[in-house]
């Protein structure tokens, strides 16, 4: 926290004192020049009263009448031989010039005003006379001013850096936290704080990466949660057709087996599925013929309602676009997964319509069944989730198809929802 507000003290501060050092210096000169000759003249009256007393043959303590000029006028006198006077390094080439030649000459005198000087009439020693009074308070001046911007500065640069060094120890403290492995927590920081976007846009893949590791961990559980069940189904009925003596029970027990067998490749191969789309390549649009993929889909729909024994009317999309920006063969698989949702928990009807606005496309399936409860609606497109009443996996299936939708509207830039439908039960929409 010193160093930062040091640095940016120094940074700030070294600048700001040149300039106005640089600028008191240049108004000091610009003023010279510009009542110059308004100085010479009341120098010249200094000097004049000062050669009298010199020179006056009639006062005998001319030097104690100088001190007592001195002390009344705030001045000082100096008798100083000519030479060293035209020697003087702060003397310009002009003023020595003007000395030499008997006029009042002037310098810059450190700490503020100026030195003149004039030479004293037939002889080899100039007349020196420095203003002291007004000056004596000059570097004064200046170090209070100089103080004050000071501690200005460093009140205004303290009040910005403290916040600023507290959002930076709690954006260090929370990317320390997450490269150790905790991804719950989040940097906090001023509203307005200069970092507010960093730590925003950190706290957003923090959340992110949090969440993905939850639905890895949620996807292996549930993956182990669901092997189990055919597991030991399978392992039962194996015990049974073994112990069985009788060939009809054995070969009722190896059906059973076999639909467990079908129960875990439709697992595997769904899970499959769904790793391809999470570890999919960049989605690359094609434009496709709505009619034949929504065919493709109806048949679909339609065959596996046939084998499943169940008899529901599938109505057709009324209006069809020419064609869909889409990935068709990942696009027919999510609408066959809510079609054939929809005709299982139908009562008697089930409703798709598509539609298309420029690079928008929405498709609907609604069907008139029980419909689902809107807190569970979110939960859904979650691995191996299902609604929690009687509609366990016997009714159901391998609980992964509304998971796939979800990865296959997200990999096209979109998004599925499930809402409620106008014929009563749910609608499931995809969007993109
Ligand atoms: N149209 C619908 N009406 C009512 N409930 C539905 C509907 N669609 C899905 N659900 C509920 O959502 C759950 C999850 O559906 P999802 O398609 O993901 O899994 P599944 O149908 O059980 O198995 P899978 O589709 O993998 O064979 C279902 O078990 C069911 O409880
Ligand atoms: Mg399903």
């Amino acid at each position: 926290m010193l160093r930062l507000f040091l640095r940016l003290y120094l940074f700030l501060m070294l600048p700001s004192t040149a300039a106005f050092v640089l600028f008191m210096y240049v108004t000091d000169q610009v003023m010279t020049q510009m009542q110059a000759e308004q100085q010479r003249t009341r120098a010249g009256v200094a000097f004049d009263r000062a050669e009298r007393i010199i020179s006056d043959k009639r006062v005998p303590d001319w030097q104690g009448r100088l001190k007592e000029i001195e002390k009344t006028f705030r001045v000082e006198h100096q008798i100083v031989p000519l030479d060293l006077a035209l020697d003087d390094l702060f003397m310009s080439a002009s003023e020595k010039e003007r000395l030499a030649g008997g006029d009042i000459a002037f310098r810059d005198r450190p700490g503020g005003g100026m030195v003149y000087l004039r030479r004293i009439k037939d002889s080899d020693r100039a007349l020196r006379i420095e203003w002291v009074g007004v000056y004596e308070y000059q570097l004064i001046y200046y170090a209070i001013i100089l103080t004050l911007i000071t501690v200005a500065m460093c009140a205004i640069l303290w009040r910005w850096t403290r916040p600023l060094w507290r959002d930076l120890e709690s954006l260090t403290a929370a990317t320390a936290s997450v490269g150790g492995g905790d991804f719950g927590v989040r940097a906090d920081v001023g509203k307005g704080s200069l970092l507010a976007p960093i730590a925003s846009a950190f706290n957003v893949m923090a959340q992110r990466v949090q969440a993905l590791l939850q639905s890895h961990r949620d996807l292996e559980q549930g993956v182990a949660h669901e092997l189990r069940t055919p597991l030991a189904q399978l392992k039962f009925d194996l015990e049974l057709a073994r112990a069985s003596q009788e060939e009809a029970e054995r070969d009722k027990r190896f059906e059973a087996m076999e639909r467990d067998v079908v129960d875990l490749e439709d697992l595997v191969s769904e899970l499959l599925v769904l790793a391809s789309l999470r570890h999919a390549p960049p989605y690359s649009p094609r434009d496709v013929p709505a009619r034949a993929l929504v065919d493709e889909v109806m048949r679909r729909a339609q065959d596996e309602m046939r084998t499943a024994g169940r008899s529901v009317r599938i109505e057709p999309p009324e209006h069809l676009p020419e064609t869909l920006s889409c990935d068709a063969k990942s696009l027919t698989r999510a609408l066959v997964n809510v079609l054939r949702n929809a005709v299982r928990y139908a009562r008697s009807q089930v409703a798709l319509t598509v539609e298309r606005a420029g690079a928008h496309t929405v498709i609907r399936v609604d069907d008139d069944g029980p419909g689902v409860p809107s807190r569970e609606r979110a939960r859904l497109f979650e691995p191996f989730a299902r609604v929690e009443d009687s509609r366990g996996r016997d009714s159901g299936g391998v609980g992964l198809g509304l998971a796939i939708v979800k990865s296959v509207a997200e990999w096209h830039g979109g998004t599925a929802t499930i809402s409620e439908s106008p014929l009563g039960g749910a609608r499931v929409s995809i969007s993109w």
